[in-house]
């Protein structure tokens, strides 16, 4: 596991996602009402920008061709076989951290 600090707790408004390289990897963080939630942020249908679709609750739809997934579990709405990775958040002393798996 390897700890990636990747903004200020201020930088992800409330009901919306950021992305962010982290590891090699580009990870969408999420501020579900002060919650915080990171997920891999490329869509699995044809690599869309997560992080950038519209959020409902916890829902973030792909801005690309309308795929929904469960930021808090990384499920795919319609497809119970699709679920996209998920990864820890930590807050300290105001900074938003998360834990990636090691490859
Ligand atoms: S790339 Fe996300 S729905 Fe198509």
């Amino acid at each position: 596991m390897s700890r990636h600090r990747i903004a200020a707790v201020s930088d992800i408004p409330l009901g919306e996602g950021r992305e962010f390289v982290a590891g090699g990897r580009i990870v969408a963080v999420f501020n579900v009402g002060g919650a915080f939630h990171a997920m891999d942020g490329i869509c699995p249908h044809a690599g869309g920008p997560l992080a950038k679709g519209s959020m409902r609750g916890q829902i973030v739809t792909c801005p690309w061709h309308g795929w929904q997934f469960d930021v808090a579990s990384g499920h795919h709405c319609l497809n119970a076989h699709l679920t996209q990775p998920c990864f820890a958040v930590v807050i300290e002393d105001n900074s938003l951290w998360i834990e990636l798996p090691t490859v």
